[in-house]
């Protein structure tokens, strides 16, 4: 018996008490993973970890200047509950994309408390119970969850590596699910530009061919842009979906990642497309934006403050990862017959490092956690089905990125000795 439900069973629970729950929060009910076992007994036993997949903005020894955090402001006594956000703050994001050279109308912007939760209020509004939408492979777990959440299903696509050129989306594969609609009814099509953990942003050509599909087949395309304007490069070709009129579109993105502020709890949700399309939909989506009213008064005053401290945010990160990116090529791949790669990248948070197999790979991360102290996320977490991956966060301070980086490629060069 799992030791989960032992100790639930040793406290009374029967399965009539499970069944009083719903089936969608069942992974809710799930034991830990051996790793997350070994992550937190290391930690009670007061093991410092060396958290090289970390994500978590706040932990990275970030200059941020603390009065950004405070959000005082006289109007914080005032609530008015508009569903789709104070104006204010609604317009303050419009001049704000226009710098930008992106385009959406203060209408058609929805504010809510994550990009999280900017996904349910859309499978909300795009989904019934067994609908599905695609969603790509590598990619971040939480999007299952979201989906399930919602009696939502997920089809994963595909995104294929090549060294020569990089990541690129089976455009084929999405394709045939869609004309083989495999048993449910597929609903919008998900795409995060960049990708996490590929990095990976959509090519025009991909663009296009997506755009062609969602039109043919009716799709919403719902376009993950948490980490778009951390490009590691200037030149790569990227292109932002907001504001795009072919079909019914909708751009996730927050504070979260684009100021680092995932504890203010600031989303949206820009939407566009053919007019009659938006129209409807932003009928629908205020009745469930004004259901929660999930925004908060004092953030959204901020806002505007926030974002006029964007660009200094950006310039330090963009030194980050760019500098953490090189640091990780230069000490893994820049020696004769290294058996490791630094995987392309084009944006975002994380590179990935492919490793030999020396052990498979769910066993090097263990080890790698119990002999080096190193934490780091696996590629079986993003639903990778072959070779050993790690993922390296970009935005871990330099000096540790150098040193966790040298004890990875140690203990690889360990492992193979034995
Ligand atoms: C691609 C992507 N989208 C969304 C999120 C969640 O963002 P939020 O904190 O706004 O919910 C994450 C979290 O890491 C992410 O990687």
């Amino acid at each position: 018996m799992p030791c989960r439900i032992a100790i639930l069973v040793s406290l009374g629970y029967n399965n009539r008490m499970r069944d009083m729950f719903s089936k969608r929060s069942e992974a809710g009910s799930h034991d830990q993973n051996a790793l997350a076992r070994i992550h937190e007994r290391l930690a009670t036993e007061g093991r410092t970890l060396k958290e090289l997949s970390q994500s978590n903005p706040t932990r990275v020894n970030l200059v941020h200047d603390t009065s950004l955090f405070e959000l005082s402001s006289r109007w914080n006594e005032l609530y008015t509950p508009e569903p789709r956000g104070l104006l204010s703050a609604r317009s303050a994001l419009v001049s704000h994309f226009s710098t930008l050279r992106r385009c959406v109308e203060v209408e058609n912007l929805f504010l809510c408390a994550s990009t999280s939760e900017g996904y349910s209020w859309l499978f909300k509004l795009l989904c019934d119970p067994g609908d599905a939408v695609l969603i790509p492979k590598p990619g971040y777990p939480l999007f299952e969850h979201l989906a399930a959440l919602e009696n939502v299903k997920t089809i994963a696509y595909t995104l294929e590596y090549a060294h020569a050129s990089g990541w690129h989306i089976d455009i084929d594969a999405i394709a045939a699910a869609l004309a083989g609609q495999e048993g449910a009814r597929i609903k919008a099509l998900i795409v995060i530009n960049p990708n996490n953990p590929t990095g990976s942003y959509v090519r025009r050509a991909e663009r296009s061919r997506l755009l062609d599909l969602s039109e043919r087949y009716g799709l919403a395309l719902i376009s993950d842009e948490v980490f778009f304007d951390f490009p590691l490069d200037r030149a790569v070709e990227r292109s932002s979906f907001m504001g795009e009129r072919r079909v019914l579109t909708f751009v996730l993105d927050g504070l979260s990642k684009r100021l680092g502020m995932p504890q203010m709890k600031l989303g949206w949700i820009a939407l566009s497309g053919p007019e009659g399309g938006v129209f409807a939909a932003r009928r629908r989506l205020e009745l469930i934006a004004d259901t929660f009213l999930s925004a908060g008064t004092p953030i959204m005053n901020a806002l505007p403050g926030l974002l006029a401290r964007e660009s200094e945010f950006l310039s330090q990160m963009l030194l980050r990862i760019r500098t953490n990116y090189d640091l990780y090529r230069e000490i893994l791949e820049g020696y004769e017959g290294s058996p490791h790669r630094v995987l392309v990248c084009q944006g975002g948070w994380t590179a990935l490092v492919e490793s030999p197999a020396y052990l498979d790979e769910e066993r090097a991360a263990q080890a790698l956690l119990e002999v080096a102290g190193i934490s780091a996320q696996p590629g079986y977490f993003f639903d990778f089905e072959r070779g050993v991956h790690f993922a390296f966060s970009l935005i871990i301070p330099e000096d540790k990125a150098r040193a966790w980086c040298v004890e990875y490629r140690n203990f690889f060069d360990t492992l193979q000795m034995e």
